[in-house]
């Protein structure tokens, strides 16, 4: 009786364990807050050719050039840490002993010493490959590589992966992403892991395993790359509204779900829109990758990507990502707890692109803020100080189309 009961305790603090042991995360000590930084991808693309494009051309100058403006120009200081080259920076043969090798043009002091530069200015490098036998470029993938490449990264003192999924097996990919997780984590060196596999197999709800991602990598691709459009930017804030996997609850300090990269400062959003999109980031945890060129950046989107409101909002150490409580008519409201007791940041969206401002009327409780008196807002945008309002009062929100207003919510 006594052994069947210590049996019968045994076997449910090891239930206990591996329930435990499916939501954590990677343990690498890295992530903690969501990361920051810049991505070559959505703005330079694999533009190659340096005789038709020599401003744009993805070579060491620009990387280097890139750096400057992070530190010269406050963007380090305000967190952007990780500076991260995309696809195409390869030659697109391995060398004779299999290792990967830059462009000997476009790099020609190689990677190691790009990374030297790199961290002498404080800023930390990301890379980018791929699970396949190919990039999604065309250049060499990591299949029957891993582990070589992950040593090859850790001499170079890389300190970002990002690791794609075009050219493979999906079916391939779960044992495969978390093999190149082992292999970093060999390698000593902390290397944050960026992985686009959930964003190869979210059409698949059995290859859908979130607990996996989560103990694998510290940052996922969930869906479709981001273009520089309204209509891109609104399609991936409506699948995270959705939720249809309940991302929210796998996102946190070392894990989170990332929607991809910031298009401030792009060619392609209006300044309302720019502020949706880096509010709605703020929102939702996401990791904030700014994707534009840093030597050429408008005042107001410069002012936006350094706003220390919605730094703090998405830096917040509690890391919840919002969730969005209501769609209804080409409006919504979102919600994110922060780690000041009682207090939140709220978001109301108009998707509407009629040309009139719309009008809302809405209290604190309807806006799903916790039962609270009284509540005073501050304006993410503007700074300025509205309330206090009463919990069940209706307060008159007038918001542009495809704009919206954004306030941390304080009770009082
Ligand atoms: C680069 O662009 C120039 C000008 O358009 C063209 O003549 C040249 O063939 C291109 N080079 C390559 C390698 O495609
Ligand atoms: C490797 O994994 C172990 C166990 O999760 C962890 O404690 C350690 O910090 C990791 N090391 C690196 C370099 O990621
Ligand atoms: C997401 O949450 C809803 C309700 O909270 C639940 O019914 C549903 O099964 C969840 N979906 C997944 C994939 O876990």
């Amino acid at each position: 009786m006594q052994l069947s009961s210590l049996f019968l305790l045994l076997s449910l603090a090891i239930l206990y364990r591996i329930g435990q042991d499916q939501v954590l995360s990677l343990e690498n000590g890295l992530a903690l807050t969501p990361p920051m930084g810049w991505m070559h991808w959505e703005r330079f693309r694999c533009i190659t050719n340096c005789t038709e494009q020599p401003n744009d051309c993805l070579t060491e100058d620009l990387i280097k050039g890139q750096a400057d403006k992070m530190v010269s120009e406050g963007y380090l200081d305000a967190g952007y840490v990780y500076l991260s080259i995309d696809d195409c920076w390869m030659s697109k043969q391995r060398d004779s002993k299999g290792a990967l090798v830059a462009d000997p043009v476009r790099f020609p002091n190689g990677i190691k010493a790009l990374a030297d530069y790199i961290h002498s200015k404080g800023l930390k490098l990301g890379i980018y490959e791929d699970f396949g036998k190919a990039t999604c470029q065309g250049y060499p993938g990591s299949e029957f590589y891993l582990e070589q490449d992950a040593k090859t990264f850790a001499e170079w003192g890389v300190d970002l992966l990002k690791l794609d999924g075009c050219n493979s097996d999906v079916h391939d990919m779960k044992d495969g992403y978390e093999a190149m997780g082992g292999y970093l984590n060999r390698t000593g060196r902390p290397i944050l892991y960026l992985c686009s596999w959930p964003a190869y197999v979210q059409k698949d709800a059995a290859l859908t395993d979130y607990p996996a991602f989560k103990k694998t990598c510290n940052q996922w691709r969930n869906f479709d790359d981001i273009q520089d459009s309204w209509d891109s930017l609104y399609s991936i804030i409506d699948y995270y509204g959705s939720n249809q996997y309940n991302l929210s609850a796998f996102a946190g300090p070392g894990s989170w779900n990332d929607p991809d990269e910031l298009i401030v400062g792009g060619f392609g959003l209006s300044q309302n829109q720019e502020m949706v999109q880096m509010g709605m980031w703020a929102m939702m945890a996401s990791p904030l990758f700014m994707s534009l060129d840093l030597r050429n950046v408008r005042p107001e989107s410069k002012a936006l990507l350094l706003n220390k409101n919605l730094l703090a909002i998405n830096q917040d150490p509690l890391g919840k990502q919002g969730e969005r409580l209501w769609k209804i008519n080409k409006a919504e409201v979102w919600i994110k707890p922060l780690s000041k007791p009682g207090a939140s940041a709220i978001s109301i969206l108009n998707t509407d692109n009629q040309g009139a401002p719309r009008v809302f009327h809405l209290s604190p409780a309807e806006l799903g803020l916790p039962k609270a008196q009284k509540y005073n807002m501050t304006d993410v945008f503007t700074n300025k100080q509205y309330g206090p309002y009463m919990y069940s009062q209706s307060i008159q929100f007038t918001i542009d189309p495809t704009s919206m207003f954004m306030a941390i919510a304080d009770p009082f």
